[in-house]
């Protein structure tokens, strides 16, 4: 699905940017041009990034820690 049709930027690409190392929304702008000219689709890709990030923290944390919370 597209997020930004200025910069034709959709919300895999921007996922993509984010399991390639982006950790914030603005990592993210700067990385594919989301939201970098009128700006109306600031609110939805900030809702992307904050999903995708949403998702991969307990994936982090189970490889960070496996035994731990395997157990717990
Ligand atoms: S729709 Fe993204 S900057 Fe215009």
């Amino acid at each position: 699905m597209y997020v930004c049709l200025c910069q034709g930027v959709t919300d895999g690409q921007i996922r993509e940017a984010i399991y390639e190392g982006c950790c914030s929304y603005r990592e993210v702008r700067q990385a594919t041009g989301v939201a970098s000219q009128c700006g109306k689709c600031a609110c939805l890709a900030k809702e992307v990034v904050r999903d995708t990030l949403a998702q991969m923290r307990p994936a982090q944390a189970a490889i960070s820690f496996p035994v731990e919370f395997t157990a717990a």
